[in-house]
């Protein structure tokens, strides 16, 4: 493995954690998990989403760190180096493929809906939301995504701040990023979580996160919770298979895998004891509230506390960042196939990327407004179909292809090598579930969710 040697390799073991920490925190934990959670009936999705996580998330995390460490370049050419040293078919090339372009799909919308973070930063600081109620906080959330030319605005100056990082350098920008937004992030949303408890209905938001009931389970639920599970955890993207690839050889795949794991189930099921207390503390606000539940709650809160322009300034701020860690992971391995594979300068390569990410974002820009009506396939808009395609059936199909790969066409002894920090019994252990339960799982959930679409 030639190029191994000149593919840089990150210095510090912590460094694997704190990137890809920062990108599975982002939108995902605390906009959409909320919202989804809102909508799909509670404690049942909860349990979908959790058992989800630990029997496919994790297992398939950790094999896509493995094919990147192994391969130890940009995704695509990463898998056809691990395909090559165990002479499997070049057709499972393609994970790396669909990986890149669920990413850049992905990219595409995830600024936008970061652009709104950076609306309510201002909004936020500017003092627009004191003593703002229910009704207020929905008339202008509405009225942003009403506003064809800000939503460009706010899409254009977030894709502009992940160029920024590029030219920076991704290692040393992101490093010190993230060490000091994650503990933040976290400190925040304690304190959040301690306001809401004392000034919304917290039992009655506890209950509904965390209560179960079987009648509240649908398809679309359990489709969604498996599609939000790889999301969230930045799956079958190559974003995490990119930043694997740069993980020193001293390092416990598993244990590391897990850490991240943990510390994003923690933030998207704190953003949801913060905001569901609210939502049943304030009349006006539902929790299946849909896309608009963060930024219809939250102006609320701050509204009607104390300090409540600093703190929103703030948290909202916060968010952005999180979500430009996630936006930088999802642009690093297209930029890095293109500057391997075809020796494109970085920056070139981002600024290219970017602005072809930015074209397709607009697509979701007026799905949000002009086109809201429009029935592209299946009553879905533009936007819609987008993050069908990405979170249900591309993320589900490359992770079902890498879970099948890894655990039954890569030889044995490579993987023990890149596993030889994780003591047999756990070795064992995820092994048979990458192997038998991962597999199956994932298939029949994606199954049934694209009959739920199509034909229930
Ligand atoms: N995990 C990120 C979130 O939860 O917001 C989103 C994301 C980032 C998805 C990077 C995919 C990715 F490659």
């Amino acid at each position: 493995m030639k190029r191994a040697q000149q593919h840089a390799i990150w210095g510090r073991r912590g460094t694997f954690i704190l990137a890809a920490t920062g990108s599975a925190v982002g939108l995902g934990n605390i906009w959409k998990f909320p919202y989804i959670v809102g909508e799909n009936g509670g404690g049942a999705f909860v349990l979908m989403y959790l058992l989800c996580i630990c029997l496919i998330g994790l297992p398939v995390m950790a094999a896509e760190v493995l094919l990147g460490r192994r391969g130890r370049a940009n995704p695509i050419m990463a898998v056809g180096e691990v395909v090559r040293e165990s002479r499997s078919s070049k057709a499972w090339g393609l994970i790396g493929w669909a990986g890149v372009v669920a990413g850049f799909i992905i990219l595409s919308y995830y600024s936008v809906i970061a652009g709104w973070t950076l609306e309510y930063v201002t909004t936020a600081a500017r003092g627009g939301f004191a003593g703002i109620d229910g009704h207020t906080a929905s008339a202008t959330f509405n009225a942003l995504l009403g506003d064809v030319s800000k939503l460009v605005r706010w899409q254009t100056a977030f894709l502009c701040m992940t160029a920024l990082i590029i030219m920076f350098g991704v290692t040393r920008g992101l490093e010190t990023a993230v060490r000091i937004l994650m503990p933040l992030l976290f400190v925040l949303l304690v304190l959040l979580l301690l306001y809401s408890a004392y000034a919304g209905d917290f039992l009655a938001g506890l209950r509904f996160l965390f209560s179960f009931r079987i009648s509240d389970l649908s398809l679309e639920g359990l489709s969604l919770a498996l599609g939000h599970a790889f999301f969230t955890l930045s799956l079958g993207m190559g974003a995490i298979m990119a930043y694997g690839s740069y993980m020193p050889h001293n390092t416990s795949i598993l244990k590391t895998v897990i850490t991240v794991g943990c510390l994003d189930t923690l933030v998207a099921l704190m953003a949801g004891m913060v905001i569901f207390p609210i939502v049943f503390a304030t009349p006006g606000v539902e929790p299946g509230g849909g896309p608009g539940l963060l930024f219809e709650t939250l102006p609320i809160v701050f509204g009607g506390m104390p300090v409540g322009t600093i703190v929103g300034a703030v948290f909202f701020l916060l968010i952005t960042l999180a979500a430009w860690s996630s936006n930088i992971s999802l642009l690093e391995p297209i930029v890095a196939y293109l500057t391997e594979n075809f020796r494109f300068h970085r920056l070139s390569a981002s600024l290219l990327i970017i602005f072809l990410a930015w074209l397709l974002g607009l697509t979701t820009v007026y799905s949000l407004n002009h086109w809201q009506g429009m029935n592209m396939v299946a009553g879905m808009t533009p936007f819609d179909f987008s993050q069908f395609l990405t979170e249900q059936v591309l993320l589900p199909l490359g992770a079902l292809a890498m879970a099948v790969y890894v655990g039954w066409f890569m030889k044995k002894a490579p993987l023990r090598r890149e596993m030889k920090l994780d003591a047999t019994h756990w070795f064992g252990r995820w092994y048979t579930i990458l192997r038998y339960v991962s597999p199956v799982l994932i298939l029949v959930v994606f199954l049934l969710g694209l009959f739920d679409k199509f034909a229930g």
